[in-house]
């Protein structure tokens, strides 16, 4: 099958490259040169593990294009993706300037029957602006050409985004037409063999599934960064209580960790765009104003916990940083826990010295060269001449570090562990102070 995807981020880069993978011709278009001259001169611009070799391969046998060339994209395929970016706007809610802007180019050329699938993360009713964008355009043209529109959120999870596609737990189709359901059943006939995982709606409860998984997944850790934060209180162990109520089936393990807060590129906006949608329609959610809330207070809580441990004594200070990738095995850094830790750091006037398996090139895209940033290139290299250590990301490469190295590098014994990675009896054991979420502190 033919198929164009508008948007060669991490959305469109996977959805083009997995397609591609199984036999399609897939076409992806992008406005940004510079990106699509790195991914024809064969590199990858983002981060994704087993993203680089698909793009290869397929590539190489000439079923995955990259190009800026808007007019081939419309003609090429019968599926017209969109997967641009829906920052959030200033006032919370998804800027879908980049969505009508494909629309209207999609309109401008059509010249016959199109699917166009809206992959984008988007307020319900999306679907039918793209489609009136569309109508006007044709309009416009004096042309009449038939085309659909339809709903196909995306629930890839970066760091596992190919596994992700490749064995969906779920493809949610959004149409309100039989028959575009069945080509979209047949382009994702691969994806979906050994059971069937198409779940098919009217539009707008798809566009409300996404925001809606994006939300409960959030309220997860919020709730569990409240409790986190009353048990420090209470003198109780997280970390106990976790694994106590995960073992309800009704709760489950999964998604219950407490932390220094959740970043990406998705829940924090998509959490603060739902909470648009509802005040549009006169309804105050405010559990995802409370989920909001208590994510942003948490994101500030191992800065709050460095402040007190040094007793608002940060000037040139130097912290150690284990982690700037919001989650593991991505490089991506939008809305990172890392940054409001470094800001306030730097507000302060501390300096830090950062160390990621995968961040670096982009932490240096966000901040360039400053004095009070040296980005080192392996863990024990950011531990040179620190006062203390802080960790914000769950890389495996931190899970079992030489303490005692790390002992013999800091000025002071003090570790602030914002993922709750080591035992505080084993750090207290290796002699340091250690502070982690939820869970009481070992020495300070
Ligand atoms: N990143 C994720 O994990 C994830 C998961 C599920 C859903 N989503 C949603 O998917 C959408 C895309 O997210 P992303 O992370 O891939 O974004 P991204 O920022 O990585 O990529 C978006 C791309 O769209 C391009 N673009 C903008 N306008 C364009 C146009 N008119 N024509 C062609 N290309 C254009 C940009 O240059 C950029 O390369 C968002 O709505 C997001 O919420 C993201």
């Amino acid at each position: 099958m033919k198929v164009t995807i508008f948007g060669s981020g991490y959305v469109g880069l996977v959805t083009g490259a997995c397609l591609a993978e199984v036999g399609n011709e897939v076409v992806c278009v992008d406005i940004d040169q510079g990106k699509i001259d790195r991914l024809n001169q064969g590199e990858v611009p983002i981060h994704e593990p087993g993203l680089d070799s698909v793009i290869d391969r397929n590539r190489d046998a000439g079923r995955l294009q990259f190009t800026t060339d808007v007019d081939a994209g419309v003609a090429h395929g019968l599926f017209q993706f969109i997967a641009v970016g829906t920052p959030p706007d200033e006032d919370g809610s998804a800027d879908l300037q980049y969505v009508t802007a494909v629309a209207r180019s999609i309109g401008e050329r059509m010249s016959e029957y199109r699917i166009i699938v809206n992959k984008s993360t988007v307020p319900v009713g999306t679907a039918d602006r793209v489609r009136d964008t569309v109508n006007a355009v044709l309009a416009e043209r004096q042309v009449k050409v038939e085309f659909d529109v339809v709903s196909n959120p995306e629930f890839l999870k970066e760091g596992a985004a190919i596994e992700d596609f490749m064995k969906p737990d779920r493809i949610v189709i959004g149409t309100d037409n039989p028959r575009t359901t069945e080509l979209l059943r047949a382009l994702y006939a691969p994806f979906n063999r050994n059971h069937d995982r198409l779940v098919c709606m009217d539009i707008r409860s798809a566009e409300l599934t996404k925001y809606a998984a994006n939300a409960m997944l959030a309220t997860k850790i919020s709730f569990m960064n409240e409790l986190a934060n009353l048990a420090e209180k209470l003198g109780a162990d997280i970390e106990k209580v976790r694994v106590g109520i995960g073992s309800d089936p009704r709760i489950g393990y999964h998604f219950i960790y407490p932390g220094c807060g959740y970043g990406g590129s998705c829940f924090p906006k998509d959490v603060k765009a739902l909470e648009r949608i509802a005040r549009d329609v006169d309804y105050p959610a405010q559990l995802l104003q409370a989920v909001e809330g208590v994510n942003d207070r948490q994101k500030l809580r191992l800065f709050e916990k460095i402040d007190g441990y040094f007793k608002s004594d940060l000037k040139d200070k130097t912290f150690a940083l284990w982690g700037l990738a919001f989650k593991p095995n991505t490089d991506d850094m939008r809305e990172a826990s890392s940054r409001t830790l470094m800001e306030k750091l730097w507000a302060a006037g501390a300096k830090v010295r950062a160390f990621d398996p995968v961040a670096m090139e982009e932490v240096h895209r966000i901040y360039g060269d400053r004095p009070d940033l040296v980005l080192c290139d392996s863990p024990e290299a950011a531990l040179e001449g620190a006062d203390a250590l802080a960790i914000v990301t769950e890389w495996n490469l931190f899970r079992s570090p030489d303490f005692a190295a790390i002992k013999a590098a800091l000025k002071s014994p003090a570790i602030f562990d914002g993922r709750n990675l080591y035992d505080p009896e084993h750090l207290k054991g290796e002699g340091f102070d250690y502070f982690g979420i939820g869970r009481g502190n070992v020495g300070g």
